[in-house]
């Protein structure tokens, strides 16, 4: 079994037997020396067997020139022998990453023969390192898991509203102001060094990933204008307010590059010469979605040059400052690629379209452009596969088999430009996502997307799938991955196994547990207003002390949905409750000096006119 799944396998009668201990990996030629150097590290760590370097021949790495393909490979196990061969690296890498999958699952393997190699050239994965952080070997680990099922390409989401992660010398405010958050997120502070990102940028080349770096323009730019304000049109001090992810989205509206200034260039080209200097990936990402419109237009200067250069729309505005920098990215040699929210004003020079949402992959390739697919209804991996995760409005769910539909080359696109559809991304955007949900939500959905860009389309069967992603699960828990399960769905855990009741009609998958949970990225989220009288009951399974109850209500999306004016109640048998304090707004506290309490009850005191969101309630 192995995913994704190979081009061709052909079983043979018989059985190769590892024999324990005798493993020894034969380069034929010095070529592959590394690729089975990785293959010996990796069966080792991954699959428990040590090889000794002692003659023998029990796999031979071969370079053959009629594998085509640089990504291609092709192996033969026989009784006696495995034979890897490719004419590139990348293929002979490829190989011994099957052959990893194929140990784990036992040291007999059947004899066949695999000859595969990719659908796509552009296998991606997108991590938004922003809205929270990722540490080093977090992200060592998961391009572990990227080369393990084959994907190519890391788009890292290097800068953001909420925070900038690159360390950059020439302008040391973008970390020193845009990488911190609340101290009470440690997983929303911190960036890279450019040591740092050398040395992940060589991890990943090592495993014949290639990281694509983001810098976006010319908006989602609010941590760099709070460091340097002055290219913003208005070009005053952004006031850094409230703490927590969103500290700096209040001010989002107003946070881009002012157009018209001349720094605001001379900026972007600085910081991307260190980028670029860093990451020597041909590629360079630059952003380009959800420019707010009505900032511009209001700035006296960027609307006196619309009016100059006859710019109808911010938009045509946003293309002639996409095309400034997609120049200078050509001026170095590389090229850019862009979220292109618009065809209208065409792409700019050996731009690589990036389609997210608007479904414009065909329209692309027709005007004979390459394309990166995204679409978020396939590829999204921040959207909950499980219910009782919080689900903002614009966010969708994504089961897992929804996934296995995906199809870079999407529908319209005509037979002859398939081949400018590079491939696709799956992408993990991390505002909700902190790092105890990341595993969940990546694994096993990114190795489904994995098949869906290496595979032939032909004979896809989702109940076979099921059986690979079930049949990998213990693996990939021994590896330290918490695997969602590939089918059916889970509840949500709360803290200390409590029980979690209320009056109230939850929307959608906003459920009462999540008030309890542990986590303020999800909440409780009534569907209607609450009446007088309405409650939500914690019931623990025994006893606890608790010196102080306190209840946060409204949440992210909805921080109007607060609590009017409410009672909070104590039990000690979980049937008899008595008040103990009053509850209200954004956040209320209530001390109780150590009383022993087996259940806990918020009572809503008045009809409220809004819905209720209750973020969490924390015991001490
Ligand atoms: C995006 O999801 N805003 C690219
Ligand atoms: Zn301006």
């Amino acid at each position: 079994m192995v995913i994704p799944k190979p081009k061709s396998v052909v079983f043979e009668p018989g059985e190769f037997v590892l024999k324990a201990g005798l493993l020894s990996i034969n380069t034929e030629i010095f070529a592959f020396a590394h690729e089975a150097e990785m293959l010996k590290q990796a069966l080792a760590d991954r699959c428990g067997i040590e090889m000794s370097s002692a003659n023998g021949s029990e796999i031979v790495f071969r370079q053959n020139e009629s594998v085509l393909g640089k990504e291609a490979y092709r192996i033969e196990v026989d009784e006696d022998q495995i034979l890897v061969e490719a004419s590139g690296y990348a293929g002979a890498f490829y190989a011994t990453q099957t052959l990893v999958q194929l140990f784990a699952q036992g040291k007999t393997i059947p004899c066949q023969t695999i000859v595969d190699r990719p659908r796509f050239r552009w296998r991606a994965f997108m991590l938004d390192a922003c809205r929270h952080f990722q540490s080093v070997e977090h992200v060592k680990r998961h391009l572990d898991m990227m080369a393990l099922f084959k994907l190519n390409t890391l788009h890292w989401h290097l800068t953001e509203d909420e925070a900038w992660r690159i360390e950059i010398k020439r302008y040391p405010k973008l970390t020193e102001v845009g990488s911190k958050r609340n101290p009470d997120e440690p997983d929303a502070t911190g960036y890279y060094t450019q040591d740092q990102l050398r040395e992940i940028v060589a991890y990943a080349a090592e495993r014949h990933i290639n990281i694509v770096p983001e810098v976006e323009v010319p908006a989602h730019t609010t941590a760099a204008m709070a460091a340097y304000p002055e290219l913003t049109c208005e070009g005053i001090p952004i006031p850094i307010e409230g703490v927590g992810l969103r500290t700096f989205t209040q001010h989002k509206g107003r946070c881009i590059y002012c157009a018209s200034k001349e720094e605001s260039f001379r900026f972007i080209e600085n910081v991307l010469d260190e980028v670029m200097d860093i990451f020597p990936s041909e590629v360079i990402h630059i952003g380009g979605d959800e420019r707010p419109d009505g900032i511009w237009s209001k700035c006296p200067r960027c609307s006196a040059m619309m009016k100059e250069k006859g710019f109808e729309t911010e938009s045509a505005l946003q293309h002639w400052f996409m095309e400034k920098v997609n120049a200078y990215v050509l001026s170095k040699g590389r090229r850019s690629m862009a979220w292109t929210p618009t065809l209208d004003h065409g792409v700019p020079e050996g731009q690589i379209v990036h389609d997210w949402f608007y479904g414009h992959v065909a329209e692309a390739v027709k005007q004979g452009h390459e394309v990166v697919n995204s679409k978020d209804y396939f590829t999204y991996l921040d959207y909950p596969n499980y219910p009782g995760r919080q689900k903002p409005d614009w966010m969708g769910d994504l089961p897992v088999e929804r996934v296995y539909e995906f199809d870079p080359v999407s529908d319209g696109v005509p037979a002859d430009k398939e081949d400018l559809v590079l491939g696709g991304e799956c992408s993990l955007w991390t505002e909700f996502i902190e790092d105890d949900d990341f595993d969940e939500a990546v694994y096993p959905r990114m190795m489904v997307f994995a098949e869906t860009v290496w595979s032939p389309k032909e004979g896809r069967d989702w109940p076979e799938m099921a059986e690979r992603l079930t049949a990998f699960e213990p693996w990939m828990n021994k590896m330290g991955i918490e695997y969602a399960k590939p089918v059916g769905t889970k509840p949500v855990q709360t803290k200390k196994n409590a029980k979690v009741e209320t009056t109230m009609k939850p929307f959608g998958s906003y459920l009462p547990e999540c008030a309890f949970d542990g986590k303020f990225t999800r909440s409780f989220w009534s569907e209607k207003p609450p009446k007088e009288g309405d409650t939500l009951t914690i019931t623990f399974e025994r006893p606890l002390k608790c010196s102080e109850i306190r209840i946060y209500t409204g949440s992210e999306n909805a921080p109007g949905d607060t609590l009017d004016e409410g009672t909070v109640q104590i039990s000690a048998n979980g049937q008899i409750f008595f008040s103990v304090g009053k509850a209200a707004g954004r956040q209320s506290s209530v001390n109780l000096g150590e009383k022993p309490l087996m259940a806990i009850r918020l009572v809503v005191d008045t009809d409220q006119k809004g819905r209720l969101a209750i973020q969490e309630i924390v015991v001490d």
